[in-house]
């Protein structure tokens, strides 16, 4: 049994998951694979496409999907992890959880008896670092050389595609303020990936540095969802990062604009660059589902 509460725990199934989600996608697999799985889904945080992708993708599967507000549940009066983590384990085939903190997901999936997927965590966004990858195949064909700049706030987002990038045969550079750079045991573990895989992973405060030769152009929120006491200081210290039109202009001509969403336009992005002709972020909210079918098929079907 397996959990992705981290890319690092995939590591090794990377490419296949990917393949699997293509196979997916395209209606390639057998009818109702996860007929009669259940799967509880924990949100300690908001969420659109996290929520209605999962929940979606277990229909289609041929499984079903309960949601779980923590509000709701007696952890959100302090009931321990664990012992929520062993009564869900006696009823569900498989536990997503979005969670405030990351140890405490690493706690359920230690105490958990089924696999435990992570849908964000204050660290990491595996499941959206997925499906981020899987539409930069679809769209260029290939992930081998190419490279990927991530410009703002090096969050969760930033951190998950550290980790898969270089697993993949990618360069990725971050282009951030001094104060916003990606957490640096993630940043540590990339580059040994990176090293052991002939790829790069750097870190600036350079924009044209960070965006040379670039084919995806990334950017997520300045604001994180826990980290709104700060937006104020966040808005100040990123707004040379937003993403423009000139900005895009420093990448390559061909290069695509990514975001996870939810977006704030004139923050990270201006409107004509998310709407525009580079940017594929729709596609990469639909490739939530196709990818995270994968991941419920890895982890919960029956061999
Ligand atoms: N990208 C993402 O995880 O979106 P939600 O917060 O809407 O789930
Ligand atoms: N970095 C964002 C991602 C939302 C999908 C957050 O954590 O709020």
């Amino acid at each position: 049994m397996g959990n992705l509460v981290s890319i690092c725990d995939i590591k090794d199934d990377v490419h296949h998951i990917l393949d699997l989600a293509i196979k997916i996608k395209a209606g390639e697999v057998e009818d109702k694979p996860l007929e009669g799985k259940t799967l509880a889904m924990i949100f300690q945080k908001s969420s659109t496409r996290t929520r209605i992708s999962f929940d979606v993708g277990m229909y289609q599967l041929g499984g079903r999907a309960i949601f779980l507000s923590s509000n709701d549940l007696q952890m959100g009066r302090g009931e321990p992890i664990s012992d929520t983590a062993k009564v869900l384990s006696r009823f569900v085939d498989g536990i997503m959880i979005r969670a405030i903190e990351h140890h405490d997901v690493l706690e359920l999936a230690h105490y958990s008896d089924v696999p435990v997927i992570s849908g964000l965590t204050n660290i990491e966004h595996p499941c959206q670092a997925l499906a981020d990858v899987l539409t930069i195949k679809e769209h260029f064909g290939t992930l081998e050389n190419k490279k990927i700049c991530f410009v703002g706030d090096g969050n969760n987002v930033c951190n998950s595609l550290l980790l898969i990038a270089p697993l993949l045969g990618m360069d990725i550079s971050v282009a951030c303020p001094k104060g916003y750079e990606p957490d640096e045991h993630i940043l540590s573990i990339a580059k040994e990936y990176a090293d052991e895989r002939n790829t790069e992973v750097t870190v600036s405060s350079d924009l044209k540095v960070a965006l040379d030769n670039v084919d995806v152009v990334y950017t997520d929120v300045w604001v994180s969802m826990g980290d709104e006491s700060e937006e104020l200081q966040r808005k100040l210290d990123l707004s040379p990062y937003q993403v423009t039109c000139e900005l895009m202009n420093l990448a390559n001509d061909e290069a695509i604009f990514m975001h996870c969403l939810p977006a704030v336009r004139g923050q990270e992005v201006s409107a004509d660059v998310i709407d525009g002709s580079q940017s594929v972020v729709f596609d990469q909210a639909e490739n939530r589902m196709h990818a995270q079918n994968a991941v419920l098929y890895h982890f919960l079907k029956d061999d």
